[in-house]
């Protein structure tokens, strides 16, 4: 990983760091169910042992811990130990004694070749610094029948993208710009190279939409802190905060619904590959 690299992949975790406590607590609908479908697309059986990468507070997990049941085994990883430990006390509070969390890098997660009949990653490979390089130790670590589910983001709403970009016209001149990168995940042409320059074959792409509602613009802004919009948010100065949130809810204005708040439907796409030497097997 060369310096820049691990200086982006820094900076991500920490803004996860920052979020653990709130992530996916803000009473709105939308890594719960990504995640619950991302299990089911898997088809996790009774018994599998499972590898969650870039697990946050237990989305994919959670689900997939109900999937595998007690005679599987369902393990966790983050960088960001906040995340790990908040959610390593979630599992223990509900009595999952065949989950266990750890801090561990999904760039390089630290197993022996073909632990695990799944591996599942739910919103996180387009935040690693080497995706590709990431998928093809995946593909190490998979037993010849397993299979890898990936979520990345598709459509956003188009409200959603008026809102961040009227965040983003309120940072300050020296900060860098939000800017589109080349995205191995853009497309189901550009994901299924991406999987298969990794050794592995893709299996399904599929949509899945999520609706997500918001009492009004300050819990917008709430939600948006809790995750990744941390990024943007954190650098916007406080005496900016007001104007920038006015700014938000009059690009929010086409997501208003009749009482008042606002709806925002994000689409996913849920791929599911498996190792090509396995591939075979598969097909019949
Ligand atoms: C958008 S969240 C998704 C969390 C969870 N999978 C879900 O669906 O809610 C991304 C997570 O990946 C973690 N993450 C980012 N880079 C990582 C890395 N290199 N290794 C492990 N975890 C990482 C972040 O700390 C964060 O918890």
């Amino acid at each position: 990983m060369s310096m820049t690299e691990g200086a982006r992949s820094n900076a991500a975790v920490e803004v996860f760091e920052q979020a653990a406590s709130t992530y996916d607590r803000t009473g709105v609908s939308f890594f719960g169910p990504f995640g619950a479908e991302l299990v089911r697309r898997a088809g996790i059986r009774p018994g599998e042992r499972v590898l969650d990468v870039g697990c946050g507070r237990g989305a994919v997990l959670f689900p997939a811990a109900d999937a595998t049941g007690p005679t599987g085994r369902v393990t966790g990883i983050d960088l960001a130990p906040a995340m790990v430990r908040l959610t390593a006390e979630d599992a223990r509070r509900v009595g999952l004694t065949h989950v266990d969390v750890r801090v561990d890098d999904a760039q390089q997660p630290n197993f022996p070749p073909r632990s695990f009949d799944a591996i599942l990653a739910g919103l996180v490979v387009f935040l690693l610094p080497e995706p590709q390089q990431a998928l093809r130790t995946y593909a190490r670590l998979l037993r010849p029948s397993g299979r890898l589910a990936v979520s990345t983001f598709a459509a956003q709403d188009p409200a959603f993208v008026a809102a961040m970009e009227a965040l983003a016209a309120h940072l300050p001149e020296d900060q860098p710009r939000p800017t589109p990168a080349a995205d191995p995940f853009a497309d189901q042409r550009a994901i299924t190279a991406t999987m298969a320059e990794a050794g592995l074959v893709v299996t399904a792409i599929r949509e899945h939409r999520v609706e997500s509602r918001f009492r009004d613009v300050g819990h917008w802004m709430e939600w948006m802190s809790s995750h990744g919009g941390r990024a943007l948010l954190r650098h916007i100065p406080p005496e900016r905060h007001d104007a920038a949130t006015a700014d938000a809810d009059r690009a929010l204005e086409s997501a208003r619904v009749p009482d008042g708040g606002l709806s925002l439907t994000t689409a996913i796409r849920i791929t599911v590959a498996v190792p090509r030497a396995g591939a075979a097997a598969f097909a019949r």
